[in-house]
């Protein structure tokens, strides 16, 4: 029996950064809790707490147990029964990694619960092949900016520190976009020039946000590959996208597959109030409602809090003590 309680905190996180699709990413200050112990009933468990999580399903077939046995597979042991709780303030399915947030989550505690015998670059493996791009999963487990490149076989990455200043404004439609949906929209083959525009963008972008030059994020986040195609799934997107630096950004983009649009900022900029008036406004004119928040990018990935449990602690288990009650203080609601 493993007497012992996983609680891990996972930043939420936003891909692409403009230009560098399935390539670039940045763990955002969101987060989603899951909390993994041995089940001391027999049986599987889950309580599954916040917005969202009505939906899911609470038995085997569950993300978070599904990818806790792979963990468990890896590393050749077995703990078949778990009690999984989770709650998570990263709306799902708007372009904000709630799954990647699940799949790192996933990993990271089952990982802990049988004293982490897997690297974070076996974690990184796994989770790469789960969610089919490294993006949102490089950034969601390594914290701060996550450069990073996948041959559907191995990938690597080079974490780059956020600039201090910066800051993020999301505009949260309230209307999901599956990430399949948004990908369908993408054309199979796209020109040279375009190819070469976008290199170019993204060389910058990793150039500028690696050396702290800010002011050249606005030139750097532009974007033919993907973008474009996503226009019509998201009305508002385009002119967010062009003026989003009149009203004081650094640069926006579509944050991962969308709806979320981001705008990056100066934290001390004196225009934050005009700009996230433009946001709202401009959905508002198409028609949608939008939910915006201010973020800062979170420096770290995953945070563990590991209790050992005393043997023959399972009776306290029945009347224990919810996820939430423990986080309290830290979820933002
Ligand atoms: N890079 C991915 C995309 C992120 O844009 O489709 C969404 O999961």
């Amino acid at each position: 029996m493993i007497n012992r309680r996983v609680i891990v905190k996972i930043p939420a996180s936003t891909a692409n950064l403009g230009p560098g699709f399935d390539s670039l990413g940045m763990a955002l200050s969101l987060f989603a809790w899951i909390e993994m112990e041995q089940s001391h009933t027999g049986m599987t468990t889950f309580q599954l707490h916040g917005d969202g999580m009505d939906g899911l399903p609470t038995d085997k077939s569950n993300l978070v147990y599904k990818v806790a046995q792979l963990v468990f597979k890896e590393a050749g042991v077995e703990v078949p029964e778990l009690h999984i709780a989770m709650y998570s303030e990263i709306p799902l399915t708007r372009g904000l990694g709630s799954s990647a947030s699940a799949i790192i989550g996933a990993l990271v505690a089952a990982n802990a619960l049988i004293g982490s015998p897997l690297s974070d670059d076996k974690l990184f493996q796994i989770a790469t092949e789960l969610e089919g791009h490294p993006d949102n999963v490089a950034a969601s487990l390594f914290g701060g900016i996550a450069v990073s490149a996948w041959d559907g076989a191995e990938a690597q990455h080079v974490r780059i520190e956020p600039h201090p200043s910066l800051e993020a404004l999301v505009a949260i439609p309230a209307f999901e976009l599956s990430t399949e949906k948004a990908r369908h929209a993408l054309p199979s083959q796209i020109s040279m020039a375009d190819a070469v525009f976008n290199v170019g963008r993204t060389s910058l972008l990793v150039a500028a946000l690696a050396s702290g030059e800010l002011g050249l994020i606005r030139h750097a986040m532009k974007d033919r590959l993907h973008q474009p195609y996503r226009a019509a799934l998201i009305p508002g997107m385009t002119e967010i996208l062009e003026r989003a630096t009149d009203f004081g950004a650094l640069g926006a983009a579509l944050s991962g597959a969308g709806p979320t649009l981001i705008a990056f900022v100066d934290a001390a900029s004196p225009d934050k109030a005009a700009l996230e008036n433009f946001l709202r406004a401009t959905l508002q004119k198409e028609g949608i409602t939008a939910e915006t928040m201010w973020l800062a990018p979170c420096m770290n990935g995953p945070e563990v809090t590991t209790w050992e449990l005393p043997v023959g602690s399972e009776a306290l288990s029945q009347e224990r003590m919810s996820l939430l009650e423990r986080i309290k203080g830290e979820v933002k609601a």
